[in-house]
């Protein structure tokens, strides 16, 4: 098995509260990220995909469509968009980047099959010193 990783970038903004919390509970947990009139990031996703290489073209898959995929699945759902009201598949979810990458992971495993690959890992960097993987699973 061998593993290739595409990267692809997204800005988009969120906040994370509870309607149920007070706003000071809120601060206390989430901090910045709780602000009420929103923020951004400029998200770095990694989405690595494992295969065997195949013999005549010594790919994995082919990096330009797994590229192309991720595109129509996730970017052009997340990019320049609210993360808590505008994106369809986050509706309801806390928008924490385990929870981003947890559903970016469910829009892309099935698509990855059909271009014959295995995916593997979803790493999403939210700031410079923080990210997630996720390996599929609980
Ligand atoms: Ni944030």
């Amino acid at each position: 098995m061998v593993y290739i990783t595409r990267r692809e970038r997204f800005s988009a903004a969120h906040k994370l509260s509870r309607k149920d919390w007070t706003e000071e509970k809120n601060y206390e947990t989430f901090g910045k990220c709780s602000n009420p009139n929103w923020h951004g990031h400029n998200y770095v996703l990694h989405v690595t995909v494992g295969g065997e290489v195949d013999s005549e073209t010594g790919f994995v898959v082919d990096l330009s469509v797994l590229g192309d995929l991720i595109k129509e699945k996730v970017i052009v759902h997340l990019d320049h968009k609210n993360l808590n009201l505008d994106v369809p598949f986050m509706r309801n979810i806390m928008t924490s980047t385990e929870n981003i990458a947890i559903a970016i992971w469910d829009q892309l495993e099935e698509e990855v099959k059909e271009i014959g690959g295995q995916l593997h890992k979803i790493k999403l960097q939210e700031t410079e010193n923080n990210y997630v993987e996720y390996y599929g699973g609980k």
